[in-house]
């Protein structure tokens, strides 16, 4: 069998965001596994408009390109890690409209979380995790948060992600439970599904 897809999810796309540095180290960590493979997903690649369909893509196909290509990109995924910047105690609001934007291509899913700012975006994951289960996504316990002096020597580049050897051991154990999930829940989805409540 297929190692399982997973994409990287880069939470916020301002200038002079931090977020696409943990994911770029997280995707080197998890380029030395055979359990899974993954990739990075940067929404600077994606820019959808303020949600502004007829409706979900669960009834109504979308009209707006970019969220199409979302919406492709998504479902060809087996599941995902979202790097969470914490912006006033949530997720960021172009992360939320993104999450909107896509609707079955989450179902059935794990999703991990690598957070980061002064908390960890500690706050910022629980929300995550509750919007996930709306979207039928599985919400791992295991995740990385990288905190306080963590994250404010990374950002000034006092330290690097390789220094911190306890943020590999909290990245290996969400890897280690994503890969279970991912291969668990694609042998599940490949199931005849007679068996199914509706969505
Ligand atoms: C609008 C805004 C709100 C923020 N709110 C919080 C917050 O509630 N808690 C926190 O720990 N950090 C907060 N921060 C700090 C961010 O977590 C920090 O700037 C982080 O680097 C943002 O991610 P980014 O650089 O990838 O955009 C906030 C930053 C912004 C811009």
């Amino acid at each position: 069998m297929d190692r399982p897809r997973i994409g990287i999810i880069v939470g916020t796309t301002r200038e002079t965001r931090f977020g696409m540095a943990p994911a770029q180290w997280l995707e080197r960590v998890a380029s030395e596994r055979t359990d899974l493979s993954a990739e990075i997903v940067d929404l600077r690649d994606f820019p959808m408009p303020f949600f502004d369909e007829p409706a979900s893509n669960l009834h109504t196909p979308s009209r707006d390109p970019a969220a199409r290509r979302w919406q492709a990109t998504i479902d060809a995924l087996d599941g995902y890690v979202f790097v969470v910047a914490e912006y006033n105690h949530s997720i960021s609001g172009v992360l939320k409209n993104a999450l909107d934007y896509a609707s079955h291509e989450w179902h059935r899913k794990p999703a991990a979380c690598l957070g980061y700012g002064s908390l960890g975006a500690a706050r910022a994951v629980e929300h995550l995790r509750g919007i996930a289960v709306e979207l039928q996504m599985a919400p791992l316990r295991h995740a990385v948060h990288i905190i306080g002096s963590d994250y404010r020597q990374l950002k000034r580049g006092e330290a690097t992600f390789d220094q911190l050897d306890h943020l590999r051991s909290s990245a290996d154990a969400m890897l280690d439970q994503l890969a279970w999930w991912a291969t668990a829940l694609r042998t599940a989805r490949e199931q005849p599904r007679e068996a199914e409540t509706a969505a």
